[in-house]
């Protein structure tokens, strides 16, 4: 049987950090309040104008073609996560692959919101399963900063910028994605959602005076669909492969707020020790968040360790995944 194997990790993140301190300045916020609501410390934003998502996702792409050693024209097939597209169109995808030299790939952007990663990573493991293509890049990015209105102190603190991207080859060895459950219900559309800029209420100057082009959230309502489902689904996936807490190595679970990623860990029984954690760095950067979490840890990653990923995003959509990690990260991580 042929497997999807993760053979390459990389990311990118802008240069220019912002700290809580330097929100305490803007809105009327605390480091404390935010240190212990969400657990995040800083996060990374970009500044530059003239910037956008696919030169987050291209970087990390140029980083993972460069880190396997491998031209961008052997790419088969790019798919990009994302929320913060450049454009309504053309994808994401289609201008990341020409940035980087894909010329040989198709492409095409994935919208689950914060699953994007895991539904994109799933979505291509299927062409290298059928035994299709032999190299396709999953990349995750979101600029958040674009549609955060940074007067709104209830979602300003949360997001950050970045992209990460994987590498999936074919295996024939006992490792790479061995299972996956994915969900989404649109009814939690009511909270979660940008108003306009859509065809629902294209963009007009209305639109635009009642800030309908930032992120609206309700924040606790969210949170507790998060816990529950995010949760549910990991120990499902534990269950459904007969998995206990002494075969998972690690947990890598979206990072939207410290609270729900440590009760995702205690209702599957894993220690502390084995959740990935940099939200406290990062902040949540929506579609990025998953990768940049393995490109962070792949230096402690050993071939054969068990991985659960997890997510929990706007739609609502969520799910897990069960990997195999399939290589010796001491050797290739940062
Ligand atoms: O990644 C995609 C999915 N998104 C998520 O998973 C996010 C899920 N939600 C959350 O992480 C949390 O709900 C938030 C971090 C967004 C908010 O934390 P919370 O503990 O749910 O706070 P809350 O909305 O219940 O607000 C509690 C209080 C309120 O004040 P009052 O009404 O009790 O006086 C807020 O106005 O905290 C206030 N507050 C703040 N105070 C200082 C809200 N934001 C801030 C802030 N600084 N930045």
């Amino acid at each position: 049987m042929i497997r999807a194997a993760i053979t390459a990790v990389a990311g990118f993140l802008p240069n220019n950090i912002v700290t809580n301190a330097d929100l305490e300045k803007i809105i009327d916020t605390t480091d404390e309040w935010i240190t212990t609501r969400t657990g995040i410390k800083q996060r990374h934003l970009e500044n530059n104008p003239n910037k956008a998502t696919s030169d987050m996702g291209a970087e990390a792409v140029k980083l993972l073609c460069k880190k396997r050693g491998i031209d961008p024209s052997e790419i088969d097939l790019l798919l990009c996560g994302t929320v913060t597209p450049d454009m309504v169109f053309p994808a994401t995808a289609n201008i990341i692959a020409a940035k980087v030299g894909a010329k040989n790939a198709w492409s095409f952007d994935l919208g689950a919101a914060c699953s994007g990663f895991i539904y994109a990573l799933t979505t291509g493991s299927q062409f290298i399963e059928t035994g299709r293509y032999k190299k396709v890049v999953v990349v995750g990015a979101d600029m958040m900063s674009r549609i955060i209105d940074y007067t709104d102190r209830t979602t300003c603190v949360i997001f950050g910028d970045g992209a990460g991207a994987v590498l999936l080859e074919p295996t024939n060895e006992d490792v790479g994605i061995k299972d996956f459950i994915l969900h989404s219900d649109g009814n939690g559309c009511t909270h979660l959602h940008m108003k306009a800029g859509g065809s629902l209420r294209p963009a007009s100057h209305e639109t635009v005076d009642n800030k309908m082009h930032y992120v609206y959230q309700e924040g606790q309502a969210v949170f507790k669909h998060a816990v529950y489902n995010m949760a549910e689904v990991s120990a499902k996936i534990m269950e459904k492969n007969n998995l206990t807490d002494k075969d998972v190595a690690w947990l890598a679970a979206h990072q939207a707020n410290k609270r729900i990623i440590d009760a995702t860990a205690q209702r599957m029984g894993v220690g502390s020790d084995k959740v990935m954690m940099n939200i406290e760095r990062y902040g949540n950067t929506t579609a990025g968040t998953i990768p940049l979490l393995l490109w962070d840890y792949e230096k402690q990653l050993k071939k054969g360790d068990t991985i659960i990923l997890a997510a929990f995003g706007g739609g609502f959509t969520w799910g897990s995944v069960y990997l195999k990690w399939a290589y010796d990260g001491s050797k290739t991580g940062k």
